[in-house]
């Protein structure tokens, strides 16, 4: 498997992998010890001198996060905001975008379970219509029927590009031209592919693009960030305004801050922000085109192999895949699957059907068992799981 970067030395500089098989990377990866230094680092700090002072002393390298996250995303700084996690992200935009009643916003099988949520309560309020663009053969969004809703009209495309529960990565580049070409708003959920696949918003041409910290990114738990494009910053208020989202200019009137921050809060989790740039810093600085190329290859060994165990089923779709498993065990409950390998200490989760009602239900797949590796994880690891869910399968058919 090829390696452009020292295996050995990702896995030193990561303390966890001495104490769990971690693979679960898709709920939040084990991070780095930079980025647990960092936040530590700051807590102690806060304790030491008082929080406000703190942040006051680190300020230069707080900026220096919008920068990195810049740099993860092909935006300038201003374009950025740092939000507690994607979910507040997304819906900061979103719920700010200005429907009409008979918007049409298209979105994908692959869709967040929180986003079609907050879609569902938008069509209570303003009335849009929500479209689902079908699978292609792949099990990929469906450009052609994409295109042919786009030719009817929308108002926005909202899509995620690598779904919760699977290894699918969606066409998002080829959706970003669709859109663009029909002159539609486009908000694109990165929030298991960032880190995991190179992320650049100009081929993306995105509106809006939202990712968390904690998971292919390797960040902190409680960080999330949004990219807001100059439509984006030209059409959307935030839902919620503060002093910092905005400036009061008279007893009567306000004035929203003119970069992406209005997105944000006045309060925030400052250690926390410090430690997403440390985590974006490290993955860039290792790149994210040789670790892609070692979560593909990981993600599809894992998948080969699982596949090939009497019993097992691995159910991921999509032409271009990464480092997101999901499979069942013949007779064997997934949460029972997930709790006998954490016995073991081997870390997985479940996707619930609940969780994905436009694709598990739809293709008659119960909950799943997640499997999601790491460019530090390594093929002993493999090798152990998979003789792991082998014994498991074997006990249930005996
Ligand atoms: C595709 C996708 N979008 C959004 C989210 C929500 O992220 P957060 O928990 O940071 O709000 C998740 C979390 O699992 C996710 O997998």
């Amino acid at each position: 498997m090829p390696t452009e970067f020292s295996l050995s030395a990702v896995r030193d500089a990561t303390p966890g992998v001495d104490e769990v098989l971690h693979f679960n990377n898709a709920g939040s990866a084990l991070p780095p010890q930079i980025v647990l230094d960092t936040v530590v680092d700051h807590l102690t700090l806060e304790a030491t001198i008082g929080g406000y002072e703190a942040a006051a002393e680190v300020s230069a390298r707080l900026d220096a996060v919008y920068v990195s996250l810049g740099h993860l995303v092909g935006a300038a700084p201003e374009h950025m905001a740092v939000v507690e996690n994607a979910t507040r992200a997304w819906d900061m935009a979103v719920y700010g975008y200005p429907f009409e009643r008979g918007d049409r916003v298209l979105t994908s099988r692959a869709e967040y379970v929180s986003n079609v949520i907050a879609m569902l309560q938008l069509r209570k309020r303003h009335g849009i219509e929500i479209v689902v663009i079908e699978d292609d053969v792949h099990g990929q969004l469906d450009l052609d029927h994409l295109e042919a809703e786009l030719v009817r009209g929308a108002s926005m495309v909202a899509i995620t590009h690598a779904p919760t529960n699977g290894g699918l990565i969606n066409p998002a580049a080829a959706v970003g031209a669709l859109a663009e070409q029909h002159d539609t708003f486009y908000v694109l959920d990165v929030c298991q592919s960032a880190g995991q696949v190179p992320l650049d918003v100009d081929e993306l041409r995105c509106d809006v693009l939202t990712g968390t910290g904690r998971k292919y990114l390797r960040g902190p738990r409680g960080t999330g960030f949004l990219y807001a494009g100059p439509r984006a910053l030209e059409r959307i208020e935030p839902p919620f305004l503060d002093l910092h989202a905005a400036e009061w200019t008279s007893e009567s009137t306000y004035e929203i801050r003119a970069d992406a921050r209005r997105f944000e809060n006045w309060e925030t989790y400052y250690a926390g922000k410090l430690g997403l740039g440390a985590a974006v810093d490290y993955a860039l600085d290792i790149g994210i085109e040789p670790t892609a190329a070692r979560i593909a290859a990981l993600g599809a060994r894992l998948r080969d192999e699982l596949g090939s165990i009497d019993g097992v089923e691995v159910h991921d779709k999509g032409a271009t895949r990464g480092g997101i498993v999901t499979f069942a065990v013949d007779g064997v409950d997934a949460e029972h699957v997930h709790r006998s390998l954490l016995e073991q200490r081997m870390n997985t989760s479940t996707s619930p059907a609940g969780h994905a009602r436009l694709d598990l239900p739809h293709r008659g797949l119960p909950t799943l068992v997640r499997a999601s590796v790491h460019y530090y994880n390594d093929d002993e690891e493999i090798d152990r799981f998979v003789a792991a869910v082998g014994e498991l399968a074997l006990t249930r058919s005996r």
